[in-house]
């Protein structure tokens, strides 16, 4: 098979170099991809991940068997439709199913018509009316603009004040027409995990789960970033509510949205929290997570190509782990990030790293890799323990010139407990 990958980030190079690895693939295309990608064999198309007709071309020409497309963007845009429109297969939600991610009041009202758990919560256009009702609650609260934001859209505030200017700020247009509506929300106390599915025609095959680290500092302090780091599995997520997350927020989320006349195929991650009374969902996405993707698609032992094209041919698939290993990615950020930091800063050359590495922010100049994004590159390994894991990683990382970046020193901490 020829395949296609949409998406240019650490996401994408790990679904291209999984999809790749598989004996019924002979080439994985990513586009527009980034260079650090071709070091495994991924061919880079220069086409931009919002041009769908130049994208349809490519993979009309080239006769790709199926198409996966990584990030929220396209498919909030409708690149499904387009591809499907046009008698092309693609693995990811239409523009319907997508607002799941593309508008975060969508995802609660679906919650509340199929009894989803998950926290209380008021949508406001209006400043004095968003003001008062966070006057009447008081803290701890979560803020969100409903529509894409590219990560930055959550706002965990820690006063009153710090809420009110939040909201004027994002109702003031701060993310454009994605902030012209805001999600007030009840802050859910408890572990975050991450539960991803791939989904078609009402089935679904759960993963994994993984954890992620959006805090830019050690003991999640600091800024909220795009992730500087993941593990899985999660030892301290007992498997009953994991279960219980399956059933009661999986299977009734694509059952409610089959109900609803929305027909979802592709992958499904809950953000979810382990609260006393069970899981509670923080947030749907409408694909795979960055950095779980990273870490998951390593600690999967299954052929991946093989998996969706089961998946999407009906048939049924088993999806199979590498059990007796914890697998753990420690992100390396420009320094500064998620505030304004340098790009252009020369990569050590990991080519022969015994760790995965998978790059997101990178550009190359004369031939070698240079920092061109926050987050530069992950390193994922292994180990029969989250403490054997990082030893592997904080080993290897230690062992590079990494003055000019930032990583976390903790990733999987909270597992250790
Ligand atoms: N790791 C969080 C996300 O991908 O949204």
């Amino acid at each position: 098979m020829k395949l296609l990958v949409i998406g240019s980030g650490g996401r994408e190079h790990a679904i291209s170099k999984k999809l790749l690895a598989s004996p019924l693939v002979s080439d994985v295309y990513c586009a527009p991809g980034n260079p650090g990608m071709s070091h495994d064999g991924i061919q880079l198309v220069g086409i931009e991940q919002r041009d769908h007709s130049g994208l349809i071309d490519f993979a009309m020409t080239q006769q790709i068997d199926w198409t996966f497309v990584g990030p929220e963007q396209p498919l909030v845009a409708g690149i499904v439709d387009d591809f499907e429109k046009a008698g092309l297969r693609v693995f990811g939600p239409n523009k319907a199913c997508a607002q799941i991610e593309g508008s975060k009041e969508f995802a609660k009202e679906l919650m509340v018509r199929h009894k989803i758990p998950t926290g209380d919560y008021q949508v406001f256009d209006q400043l004095a009316e968003a003001v008062a009702y966070v006057e009447m609650k008081g803290m701890p609260l979560v803020l969100k603009a409903d529509g894409l934001a590219e990560g930055k859209g959550v706002i965990i505030p820690e006063t009153e004040e710090e809420a009110i200017l939040a909201l004027g700020e994002l109702l003031g247009g701060r993310f454009g027409d994605s902030s012209k509506r805001v999600v007030i929300e009840e802050f859910i106390v408890g572990e975050e995990f991450s539960l991803l599915a791939f989904v078609h025609q009402g089935r679904i095959y759960p993963l994994e789960i993984a954890q992620d680290h959006k805090r830019v500092f050690e003991g999640d302090t600091g800024l909220n970033t795009g992730g500087m780091g993941a593990y899985c599995p999660v030892p301290q997520i007992a498997a009953e509510m994991i279960e219980t997350a399956i059933e009661k927020i999986l299977r009734p989320t694509i059952a409610g949205l089959k109900a609803d006349g929305y027909d979802y195929t592709g992958v499904l991650y809950a953000g979810l929290i382990a609260t006393q009374d069970g899981p509670k969902v923080i947030e749907f996405n409408a694909r795979m997570g960055d950095p779980e993707t990273q870490v998951l698609l390593e600690h999967m032992t299954s052929d991946l190509a093989e998996v969706i094209t089961g998946i999407l041919g009906n048939q049924e698939v088993t999806i199979t782990w590498d059990n007796a290993h914890v697998h753990l990615g420690v992100m390396v950020a420009a320094k500064g990030y998620p505030e304004s930091y340098s790009k252009g800063v020369a990569l050590p050359d990991l080519r022969e790293s015994r760790q995965a590495v998978y790059y997101s922010g990178v550009d190359q100049v004369d031939g070698k890799l240079v920092s061109a994004g926050g987050r530069v590159f992950i390193m994922v390994g292994k180990g029969r323990t989250i403490s054997e894991a990082q030893t592997a990683i904080y080993q290897a990382l230690n062992q590079l010139n990494l003055d000019e970046f930032h990583y976390r020193k903790d990733i999987g901490f909270k597992g250790l407990k």
